[in-house]
């Protein structure tokens, strides 16, 4: 007798939905913040009678387990749970905010951090996590620009795979892994003024060509759910848009997963303004796409009347209970509700500082004043708000981040430094956000005793992650007096900026001999600033974002458009050598502004290292090449200075003529190479033409014929040298 083949995940699904009733289907579709460690008669209450699809934010791994044999073993139907969290970069191991792990532009690393998340997560019982965040990041105001991976369509989408990859592992049933959840889509870091949650009036070709690709890639790459966004997207807050839920998601991605409200958004329709009431909601979220609803409870306040006056279907609340069901079969609760006890996984510190390392981008460095040399420094002087702060290093999204973990910079120095080097730390202001100067004196004083002064400054945690977005960029508080204050003794200066967004430097630049940008690195800030400081490590991250020069320069970004009066070196006048009485002209008038110029103060990709990288030889094959061929971009990169590095070779292509304007140039490859000393190598991309496809006049995104013009560098001003043909 043949052993009769296991049910597939859609005959179980359909077997459940013939067994459950209305009550237990519209349970499902709940995912309920949990009691914060206890286990309320309610919740209870709740869990046996069938009313609760998923818990949120709940990672005790005893009352998790409790939450999954309630489920399990007291509900008529034993339908387990959903345990969703925010592990955003790290668990109790905490790695760079995503914006930092994006300044290493190293997909490996990043899927490797996200699975090391994984395991410790899921051994507290948690089993799906709101991650990874791939809005794009282009407003440096936002304060969730922190949790991007930056400005980029391909660098984002590259690491959104592999971030999925690393929650989702092998398969979703292994007990180690997490479900993805790709967020929160669609738009939501055009926030209009960089201001969280404000309207996104985007333009679909603008969705389709900027902020759509890294979701379709994290659904080519398999991701188990997608969030909407808060956002209004051009009259249509995503929570309750069928362009993007349905059309766009399921349609034309073929999107089979489940997607999961942000918090309380759909009653928060009613607040926008786009319905009256939270039945008006319920319905207008339900009928868009939205499967499951977060924290607020309108679903189960109102299906039942709203499948009454048949203003939804018992039909359509099947095909959204089904896509919970179908995450909770993929992920194998059925079989293995209970999580593991023990964490298994190699060593995360050191995947912690190695990520750490990697994410720190060296932004200047005069008369090579780094790497420290040790020999010559006998008294260090260390100051700022920011050099011995456990927590403030971890950055946002760390609810479940261990401090007591944390090495920061100044215990770090101090170890590794403390036979030979005096060590001398004076904190100069409170906090990052105080103006009191009360500190100064102590650290005049020891940045005077030094050789070298290294100033910690930047801005505290909270000063960037969600609702936290600010007006201006400027260092914080009286940093910038700090800084000028040790600058006046002509001690060398050090500037390490731990921050969650690119800060606007203009102003501190000159006073500092070397700036390396630390973001917020995480559990490992201070071994991994200490490496590169001394040179046992050079710095290899390369700028994920445009810095402005101020906020006045936003939006400024490296995809940009040329306008039809792109600046040029002979227009670009400063405001100060504008003749008096001036008379005014139509002519000559080009795109920039009098007090900030064309250019920010560092461009995408941008990165310094230890050592210097020449490129030549940029160079095409073939020439011409049809519709769906492929043509390879090659490249001699030499590393022509002293020191073993790494460099993050980046590709670059623009198509200069198309049925829609296209931008100036825009990211189509990178790769890190390591070159010792003088070595050089030839390093190739291969493009297919699909990989040139635009969204075109009529919205399709499609690969017109024509020319293209392609270069190679080491960040986005890398000239573009070469050019080669499409053919029809
Ligand atoms: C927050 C965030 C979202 C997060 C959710 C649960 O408001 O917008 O990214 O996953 O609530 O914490």
């Amino acid at each position: 007798m043949a052993a009769t083949p296991p049910l597939s995940i859609e005959d179980r699904i359909r077997a459940l939905l013939g067994a459950m009733t209305l009550d237990e289907k519209v349970g499902q579709l709940w995912l309920r913040q949990g009691d914060g460690g206890t286990v309320s008669d309610a919740l209870r209450s709740a869990i046996r009678g069938g009313r609760v699809g998923g818990i949120l934010n709940e990672v005790d791994p005893e009352v998790t387990r409790e939450l999954q044999r309630l489920a399990t073993e007291e509900s008529r139907l034993g339908i387990p749970l959903l345990v969703g969290r925010d592990v955003v970069h790290g668990f109790e191991t905490v790695f760079p905010i995503p914006l930092g792990l994006a300044a290493t532009w190293n997909p490996d690393l990043v899927e490797s951090c996200s699975r090391v998340a994984a395991e410790e997560a899921a051994a507290c019982g948690v089993n799906w996590t709101f991650a990874p965040m791939i809005d794009i990041g282009r407003d440096p105001r936002w304060g969730r620009i922190a949790e991007t991976f930056g400005e980029d369509p391909v660098l984002t989408g590259t690491l959104a795979a592999a971030s999925i990859r690393g929650f989702q592992g092998e398969t979703l049933a292994d007990p180690d892994s997490l479900a993805a959840c790709a967020k929160h889509f669609a738009g939501y870091g055009a926030s209009e003024g960089g201001r969280d949650y404000n309207s996104t009036p985007l333009t679909e070709r603008e969705l389709r060509a900027v902020h759509f690709p890294p979701f379709r890639a994290s659904v080519e790459a398999g991701v188990a759910s997608i969030m909407p966004s808060f956002s209004d997207v051009d009259g249509i807050p995503a929570t309750a848009n069928p362009f993007l839920l349905r059309q766009v998601l399921r349609e034309e991605w073929g999107f089979d997963g489940l997607v999961a409200s942000d918090w309380n958004a759909v009653i928060e329709l009613s607040v926008h303004g786009l319905t009256e009431g939270d039945r008006e909601a319920a319905r207008e979220a339900a009928l868009a796409g939205t499967d499951m609803e977060m924290a607020s409870h309108a679903y189960t306040d109102h299906f039942q009347s709203l499948l009454e006056a048949g203003e939804i279907s018992e039909a359509h609340v099947d095909e959204m209970v089904s896509n919970v069901l179908r995450l909770k079969l993929r992920l194998g609760l059925f079989d293995h509700p209970q999580h593991r006890e023990q964490i298994r996984g190699g060593p995360r510190l050191d995947l912690a500082q190695e990520a750490a390392v990697q994410s720190l981008v060296l932004l200047r460095n005069e008369h090579d004043t780094l790497p420290l040399n040790r020999e010559r420094i006998r008294t260090l002087a260390v100051i700022g708000p920011l050099a011995d702060e456990p927590y403030e290093q971890l950055g946002t999204w760390v609810f479940d981040g261990d401090p007591e973990k944390s090495q920061t910079p100044l215990q770090s120095l101090r170890q590794t430094l403390g036979d030979t080097t005096v060590v001398r730390y004076a904190r100069g202001v409170e906090t990052t956000r105080s103006l009191g100067r009360d500190g100064f004196a102590d650290a005049v004083e020891a940045a005077q005793a030094a050789d070298v002064a290294l100033l910690f400054v930047g801005e505290e945690s909270i000063l960037s992650g969600e609702a936290h977005c600010r007006a201006e960029l400027e260092l914080p508080g009286a940093q910038a007096a700090l800084i000028d204050a040790v600058e006046r003794t002509g001690t060398p200066i050090v500037l390490v900026v731990l921050a969650g967004r690119p800060l606007a430097l203009t102003d501190v630049l000159s006073r500092a001999d070397a700036v390396l940008y630390a973001w917020h690195p995480g559990t490992m800030a201070g071994p991994a600033i200490t490496d590169v400081l001394l040179g046992d490590q050079a710095p290899s991250g390369r700028l994920p974002v445009t810095f402005p020069k101020s906020a006045g320069q936003i939006p400024v970004y490296h995809a940009h458009k040329n306008t039809g009066r792109p600046p040029t070196p002979e227009t670009v006048i400063s405001i100060g050598d504008i003749p008096v009485a001036a008379p005014q002209t139509s002519v000559g008038n080009t795109s920039f502004y009098l007090d900030a110029g064309a250019e920010p103060l560092f461009p995408f990709g941008f990165g310094l290292s230890y050592t210097r990288f020449e490129y030549r030889d940029v160079r095409v094959s073939p020439e011409a090449v049809p519709l769906g061929g492929t043509v390879t971009v090659r490249a001699t990169v030499q590393n022509v200075g002293a020191v073993e590095a790494e460099e993050v070779v980046q590709l670059y292509v623009r198509d200069p003529v198309a049925s829609a304007t296209q931008p100036v140039r825009q990211l189509r490859g990178f790769q890190r190479v390591r070159l010792a000393s003088g070595e050089s190598r030839e390093v190739a991309f291969t493009l297919h033409t699909d990989d040139l496809a635009i969204v075109d006049r009529d919205m399709r995104w499609t690969t017109e014929p024509g020319t293209f013009f392609v270069g190679i560098g080491g960040d986005s001003r890398a000239p573009l040298a070469a050019r080669f043909e499409v053919t029809g």
